[in-house]
């Protein structure tokens, strides 16, 4: 008999696998720790993906997502060719690391080969990206942000000597995840301009956000903004992303991934979506309202809230560390996320909910303070 682990490849054996926010089933609790949108998906949104549950299940869906890629076309002023539609952010982040980046060679290659193979990334960001190029065997690059997680300018980059201009690739999250931190359309654009590899400009908060960078995607022939329907437009369930850029860089996208990536309900409910932007923008004026007032109050109690463009905050908690508030504030039935990470781990990521939600926050946090 085999033994079935000796049948798994050693790059898999030795995978640290992404660990996703809890999903805990507990009645009652208030859930801050996965970035979700607190309020629903938009009535017409309901409706269609309702309307859409019926024999046609049985059918596959459009294998290019055609009709939703034209209503995003249409919104971001470019064409069909220059958007690819994905199963979440998270397939288009896998897909460019295997479009772009080579699996790292066995014996010390040259320079130019290392940056072939590399994915750059600064630290903290999503924790996902040195996951997805582990998978692939490509080489990890991670660039520390300054240490008030603004981006470093091109000149301290040069002089850090550890930046790779010429990587493969390099995965920015703007505004960035977990701090919580905008960066500026005008220093994306610095740095996109020294980069020689691909750089995906990953906007997944982007629409709590004071600017956005889309039109560098369309300015530079190797830059690909990400986004999702996640976050802002309150669609984790139905998994949709998309990627924004030149129809070279997203055909090859196209030739590697999936034939029906994007299940069909997903694309109905994108579309509707899409329809009813009036529902969305006033939920992030809700969600960015209720992060200002939340940032008051912990500031009051004492945290160090960082300023924030996203839809959660960071802060650093007073008293206990971090990771005490962490089971504290669950004992009262509240869940938010701890990052066992040295340039985080004086925080906790607090995801903005309805304003009860904060409320309950703030009388919990009132209450495990001693007085
Ligand atoms: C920075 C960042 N990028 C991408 C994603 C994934 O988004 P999606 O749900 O579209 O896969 C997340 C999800 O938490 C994220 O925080």
């Amino acid at each position: 008999m085999k033994n079935p682990h000796s049948l798994i490849r050693p790059l898999v054996h030795n995978l640290r696998a992404y660990v996703p926010g809890e999903q805990p089933k507990i009645k009652g609790l208030i859930k801050l720790n996965t970035n979700e949108n607190p309020y629903p998906p938009s009535p017409r949104v309901l409706r269609a993906v309702r309307a859409a549950t019926d024999g046609r299940l049985r059918l596959y869906p459009n294998p290019t997502a055609e009709r939703l890629r034209e209503k995003l076309a249409r919104l971001h002023r470019c064409r069909p060719e220059n958007i690819i539609v994905g199963n979440g952010c998270d397939e288009l982040l896998a897909l460019a690391v295997r479009a772009f980046a080579e699996p790292k060679q066995n014996e010390a290659g040259s320079r130019k080969q290392d940056s072939c193979s590399t994915v750059q990334y600064f630290h903290p960001s999503y924790s996902l990206y040195p996951v997805l190029a582990d998978i692939h065997g490509a080489a990890k690059n991670a660039v520390p942000l300054q240490p008030d997680f603004s981006l470093p300018g091109a000149l301290e980059l040069r002089r850090g000597k550890v930046w790779d201009f010429h990587a493969a690739l390099t995965l920015l999250t703007t505004p960035n995840a977990p701090s919580g931190r905008g960066y500026s359309a005008k220093d994306l654009d610095a740095l996109c301009r020294t980069q020689h590899g691909v750089v995906v400009l990953d906007e997944t908060y982007v629409d709590f956000a004071e600017e956005n960078a889309l039109t560098l995607a369309l300015k530079y022939p190797h830059v690909l903004v990400a986004r999702t329907f996640s976050k802002a437009y309150s669609l984790c369930f139905q998994r949709v992303g998309y990627c924004v850029g030149h129809p070279e860089l997203i055909g090859a996208l196209q030739k590697i991934r999936d034939s029906y990536n994007v299940n069909g309900l997903g694309q109905i409910a994108a579309e509707a979506t899409l329809d009813d932007q009036p529902y969305y923008r006033a939920n992030f004026r809700k969600i960015v309202a209720a992060r200002e007032d939340l940032s008051r109050e912990l500031t009051k109690l004492g945290f160090r809230v960082l300023p924030s463009q996203t839809n959660f905050i960071l802060a650093k908690p007073p008293r206990f560390p971090a990771k005490e508030w962490l089971q504290k504030l669950r004992q009262h039935k509240i869940l938010v996320r701890w990052f066992d990470d040295p340039s985080v781990r004086d925080y906790l990521r607090i995801s903005i909910g309805t304003p009860s939600d904060m409320a309950a926050l703030v009388k919990a946090a009132r209450g495990i303070m001693p007085r």
